[in-house]
């Protein structure tokens, strides 16, 4: 039996529940929110996992850095080629060790190519290509690559491997998955003939990086804050249908 109390929490309910639907509808025609502000090729790798040793020596490098703020402040684009973890665990141990910090520095620089190319872009492309380490007077760090019909060919005199995957593409920025880190012939082709043979002993395995990808809660791609928002209004909207029948019914 309804009471003049049960009365009065209806009309109240009733009263709250249309304010939320008001306010909700007024929030969703306001414009989207812009997509989350310029671009952070950490947080591509953050997304696709897999990538974890190749974002921590970005990170070390500060290569990572220099991709975002070039990124930023030129209109030629970037490519991106990643490794994998697996590709950084199967390096020879000891590989990274026996660098040095501006070493490991080209050796990240070597995976960037300072323009923007699609996989079919890589058709007509000619080789050698400049990457990030070498300076635009020699002909430093070259990489080839060639394609035709899906495979993308990656060779470094030293290594050879495919595009695996495309992680990114946004119009200036590319990013492809590789299964083997591309170890340029300035590091790692074979020794000039001159000097004596360096000592063999290496650390202990220092590529080896068994960190857990970071759990990314966020699920939605980049640009679409909408489509999220969009998904939270229509639930909403369901769950309020639902909360006003219970009252009607409450009510009655
Ligand atoms: C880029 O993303 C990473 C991981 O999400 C975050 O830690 C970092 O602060 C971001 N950098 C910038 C400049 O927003
Ligand atoms: C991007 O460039 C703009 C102007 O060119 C500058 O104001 C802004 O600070 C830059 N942002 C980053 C993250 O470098
Ligand atoms: C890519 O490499 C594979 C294996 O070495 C070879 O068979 C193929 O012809 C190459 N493709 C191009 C376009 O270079
Ligand atoms: C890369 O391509 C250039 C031009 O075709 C060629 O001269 C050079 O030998 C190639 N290097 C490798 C490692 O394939």
């Amino acid at each position: 039996m309804a009471t003049q109390f049960q009365s009065h929490v209806c009309k109240f309910l009733l009263l709250f529940i249309l304010q939320c639907i008001i306010t909700t509808t007024t929030l969703a025609q306001a414009p989207a929110p812009a997509p989350s502000g310029p671009t952070n090729i950490t947080k591509i790798l953050e997304k696709a996992g897999q990538f974890t040793t190749l974002m921590r020596l970005f990170k070390l490098t500060q290569v990572g850095d220099q991709i975002n703020t070039q990124l930023n402040n030129s209109n030629q684009g970037m490519t991106v080629f990643a490794p994998t973890d697996n590709a950084f665990s199967a390096l020879k141990s000891g590989t990274l060790n026996s660098l040095s910090d501006q070493q490991k520095v080209e050796l990240l620089q070597f995976h960037v190519l300072p323009q923007y190319l699609t996989t079919s872009q890589f058709q007509t492309i000619s080789n050698p290509l400049r990457t990030q380490a070498g300076d635009s007077a020699s002909n430093k760090f070259p990489l080839n690559i060639t394609s035709s019909g899906n495979q993308v060919n990656v060779t470094t005199g030293v290594v050879d491997t495919t595009v695996a995957n495309t992680i990114y593409t946004d119009g200036s920025l590319a990013v492809y998955q590789v299964d083997k880190v591309l170890l340029p012939m300035d590091l790692f082709g074979p020794p000039s003939p001159a000097p004596a043979p360096t000592p063999e002993k290496k650390k202990k395995s220092g590529a080896d990086d068994d960190t857990p990808a970071t759990d990314d809660s966020t699920p939605s791609a980049d640009a679409s804050g909408a489509v999220g928002f969009g998904g939270h209004l229509h639930g909403f909207m369901v769950g309020s249908v639902g909360v006003i029948t219970l009252i009607a019914l409450f009510c009655l």
